[in-house]
């Protein structure tokens, strides 16, 4: 829909990524491992994963930006997430260090003088932060995440070029995904129109930039994660997660959604693994993606069965009814659940048109049996129980 020269709310000069945001001018990145990486999001619970798998990585020094605070709680916060992770920060000191700043102003917050001095240092880059929030509108989420990404791709082109490690989202694909129609969702489709909720446009927004750089000769990589699941060693639980938080609501009303849809999952710790392996190969030249999800898909049953041998009472409800069930718990603490709901119902209607669509993850699944990482951590009812007790608690 358009309105005001907005397509469905996206401003049409989001789309365009600064013509001066690009490869040429800049050194071609050296060979080698990454040495000197910038992570943003490392203080956020899919980034705590991926600073745990990068030190694990020897000879790598993690500079994270994290928002503001000063220097040492800047410190404090990756502290904090480091020993989530079972590691101490006394046996890293050195090769973890907090960077003030912000995905929301130009140069990430930086003077030009401290940015042109990282942009040298640095030589790759991982972009997991953005803001996650699915009730969000676009407006709001614009700044960190579609301006944000285009700076991190200023610094990615400044000095010399560094390769770009992107995590995107599945949410790029909410209209395909609602159009259902039986359509295997391959890794190399060309993008579906923006939809969805804000959160989802956002998305999509920022890897169009992802992808427009690349078009320029940046190397990136595209990893689009579905619905992520904290793994067994109960460093985190992913709050932002839509799907555990309508589990631990959907568990409260003792009711389930009727639904054809397909759930693409994964554990946070098995992401992490397959984007830092693939980063110590050199991206190719097509700015691939990857749909980083388990290669069996558990329908909405299947998933809710798994729920239900946990113990947990749960009738299965059509959608609205469901809904209902929710908004009357919800009523005297507005929690979200139901705006939570709404918006994933945009991208998996109710009433799907045939069969629903399925997400294609070829290059994935080659690329993890190539490295010989290990194999997807089943999703069972273990897996889910740790997150859930932690939501219910
Ligand atoms: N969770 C999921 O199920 C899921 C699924 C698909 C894709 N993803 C993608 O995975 C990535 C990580 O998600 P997550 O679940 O780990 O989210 P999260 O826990 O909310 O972490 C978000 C991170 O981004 C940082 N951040 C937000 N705004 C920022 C800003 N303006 N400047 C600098 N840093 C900023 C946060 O910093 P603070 O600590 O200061 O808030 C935090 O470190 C996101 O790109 C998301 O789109 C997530």
């Amino acid at each position: 829909m358009e309105v005001g020269g907005a397509v469905n709310g996206i401003p049409p000069g989001d789309l365009v990524l600064d013509a001066r945001i690009g490869p040429a001018g800049a050194r071609p990145c050296g060979p080698g491992p990454p040495r000197q990486v910038l992570l943003t999001g490392a203080t956020g619970f899919l980034g705590g994963y991926l600073l745990a798998r990068l030190l694990a990585t020897a000879g790598t020094t993690v500079h994270c930006l994290v928002r503001g605070r000063t220097p040492e709680r800047a410190a404090e916060a990756l502290d904090g997430r480091l020993r989530a992770h079972g590691i101490d920060p006394a046996a890293v000191r050195g090769r973890v260090v907090a960077v003030s700043g912000t995905l929301s102003k130009p140069l990430l917050g930086w003077s030009a003088d401290a940015f042109a001095a990282a942009a040298e240092r640095i030589d790759t880059v991982y972009h997991c932060a953005a803001s996650v929030n699915l009730l969000a509108s676009y407006e709001q989420l614009r700044t960190a995440t579609v301006l944000g990404t285009a700076e991190v791709l200023r610094f990615a082109a400044t000095h010399r070029v560094k390769p770009v490690h992107y995590i995107s989202t599945l949410g790029v694909l909410a209209h395909a995904l609602a159009a259902g129609g039986g359509r295997r969702l391959a890794e190399d489709d060309p993008l579906p129109p923006p939809a969805g909720p804000g959160y989802c446009r956002a998305k999509w927004v920022a890897e169009l930039l992802v992808r427009t750089a690349a078009a320029r000769g940046l190397p990136v990589r595209i990893h689009r994660p579905g619905a992520i699941l904290g793994d067994d060693s109960g460093a985190a639980v992913a709050t932002t997660d839509w799907l555990m938080r309508l589990t631990a609501a959907s568990v409260r009303v003792g009711a389930v959604p009727r639904h054809e849809a397909v759930l693409p999952l994964a554990t946070a710790g098995h992401i992490a693994d397959a984007v830092v392996a693939l980063s110590l190969q050199a991206p190719p030249a097509d700015g691939p993606v990857y749909h980083t999800v388990q290669p069996q898909h558990l329908s909405f049953a299947d998933y809710f069965a798994l729920v239900r041998t946990l113990g947990h009472e749960l009738a299965e409800e059509p959608y609205d009814v469901w809904l209902d069930r929710l908004a009357a718990a919800e009523s005297d603490s507005d929690t979200g659940e139901v705006r939570l709901a709404q918006a994933v119902e945009q991208c998996f209607p109710a009433r799907q048109h045939g069969a629903a669509a399925r997400i294609g993850s070829d290059a994935f699944q080659r690329e993890v049996g190539r490295l010989g990482l290990p194999p997807a951590p089943a999703i069972d009812a273990e897996l889910i129980r740790g997150q859930l007790d932690r939501l219910l608690r």
